[in-house]
């Protein structure tokens, strides 16, 4: 029971670690929503509202430019981390996503 029980953790945290390093360096056709779910809502909701408690901001209603906001996803800014395996296009994509589909 023990060894199935420890089985099945293995299994199911080998399918994780697959899809976590596809999802990062082969998804070309991922749409800024999915690229923002995977990487930016567990901290800013995928409502994209944020979390005020945590001190995360609402990124809806951010006043930062599509290219600024490309900026920071790569470089961070205090308490959000930089996400530098994110190219150039899928941070543009991002940002579209959250100034034009996010409100
Ligand atoms: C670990 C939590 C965390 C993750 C993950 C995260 N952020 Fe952030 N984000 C923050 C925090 C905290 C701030 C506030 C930074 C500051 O100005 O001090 C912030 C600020 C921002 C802002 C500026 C909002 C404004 O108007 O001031 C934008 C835009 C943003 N994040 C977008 C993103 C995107 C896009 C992603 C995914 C690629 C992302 N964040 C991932 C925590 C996070």
């Amino acid at each position: 029971m023990l060894i199935r029980t420890l089985t099945l953790i293995a299994t199911v945290a080998l399918l994780a670690g697959c899809n976590t390093k596809s999802i990062s360096t082969t998804a070309e056709n991922l749409t800024g929503q999915d690229l923002f779910e995977m990487h930016c809502a567990q901290c800013h909701k995928a409502s994209g509202a944020g979390n005020f408690l945590k001190g995360v901001p609402s990124v809806a209603l951010t006043d930062l430019t599509e290219h600024e906001i490309s900026e920071q996803i790569l470089k961070g800014k205090n308490r959000m981390p930089s996400s530098p395996r994110l190219n150039y296009e899928q941070r543009m994509k991002i940002a579209r996503y959250i100034k034009h589909e996010l409100h």
